[in-house]
């Protein structure tokens, strides 16, 4: 039962938070016959849905907000908290991935969220770690693939069962995971899935460090260092004028000056075949960056506009 007052606006409402698959059900019916709200006329308005892990910050709640927006004020809003063990692989941070959900559904009272869907993973995968999965193909082969394999694997297989079990008109997802939303992307093409993909740009800190749940981990001087990855991505972007070689080589030269940052990955991309891009190349690219500072791994990326490499 919601304990929203109802002549609360969208935006200021208290979601309610859901754990079990018929609560989130009961949670749909309800919407689909009176409305988010008791009393409010139902539809026109769509269902959104945000999926996130968790450990929100602005990022998270910039996508809900939008989500709010495609809704619109008869529509329902969803916000997913679920820690998927199928997207870690061995030796990565599931055990210690910050979780917090009070702290998340306090965060998600402001910002337009109608319902909270927290299972627990054998909600989600009631027969242990599913036999049939969702394969990213060469997609999940290359970059974060190459480094974290089997990664967009576990996203788009958990992503795919929160499209079944949200049903949601339109899904929301941060273009600070460039791969994982181009991902997505391609799988709803490829397996026709009816759900409209809106891609919602980096939320960044004043200094340009992109928002991240794992920026938690930094100790005050990791923190600094890692910001040479926007700054990275910044200098390869203003190089643009000199095509796809200068953009890689100013950016690899912020990268190479900064301490205590090992690179794993600067790459520049076809945005959508995730192809590295060649040197003649011109038109619009993704600049992407994964390094790790100290023990913590990070990502970010900047759309790159490629002008042809002038002969000089
Ligand atoms: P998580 O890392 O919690 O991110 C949830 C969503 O928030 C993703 O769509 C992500 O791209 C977006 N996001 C994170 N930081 C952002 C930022 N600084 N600016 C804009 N958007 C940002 O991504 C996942 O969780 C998981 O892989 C998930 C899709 C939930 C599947 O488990």
């Amino acid at each position: 039962m919601t304990t929203t007052p109802p002549s609360a606006e969208p935006a200021q409402r208290t979601p309610l938070v859901v754990r079990t698959r018929p609560e989130l059900q009961d949670a749909q019916m309800r919407w689909a016959l009176t409305g988010p709200v008791e009393g409010a006329e139902a539809g026109p308005g769509q269902r959104a849905v945000v999926m996130t892990m968790g450990a929100l910050h602005e990022g998270h709640l910039e996508l809900v907000r939008q989500a709010r927006t495609e809704a619109g004020p008869n529509g329902q809003v969803v916000v997913t908290i679920f820690v998927n063990p199928l997207q870690f692989g061995a030796g990565e941070d599931l055990d210690t991935y910050p979780r917090d959900l009070d702290g998340d559904v306090a965060k998600l009272a402001g910002v337009g969220a109608d319902v909270v869907f927290a299972p627990t993973p054998d909600v989600v995968y009631p027969d242990g770690d599913p036999v049939v999965r969702v394969s990213a193909g060469r997609i999940g082969e290359v970059l974060e693939g190459a480094s974290r394999p089997g990664h967009l694997d576990g996203v788009l297989t958990v992503v795919l069962k929160l499209m079944h079990l949200v049903r949601p008109d339109v899904a929301l997802f941060g273009e600070k995971d460039a791969q994982q939303l181009l991902a997505v992307r391609r799988m709803v093409r490829d397996l026709e899935v009816p759900v409209e993909v809106v891609g919602v740009p980096t939320v960044r800190e004043a200094d340009g460090l992109a928002m991240s749940s794992r920026n938690a981990y930094l100790a005050p001087e990791e923190r600094e260092r890692a910001l040479a990855l926007s700054r990275a991505l910044r200098a390869g972007a203003a190089a643009a004028d000199r095509g796809a070689p200068g953009v890689i080589n100013d950016a690899r030269e912020v990268l190479d000056g900064a301490d205590g940052v090992v690179v794993d990955y600067l790459a520049l991309v076809d945005p959508v075949t995730v192809d590295a891009v060649t040197d003649d190349f011109s038109g619009p690219a993704l600049l992407l960056v994964a390094a790790r500072v100290g023990s913590t791994r990070l990502i970010d990326n900047q759309a790159v506009e490629v002008s042809p490499e002038v002969q000089r």
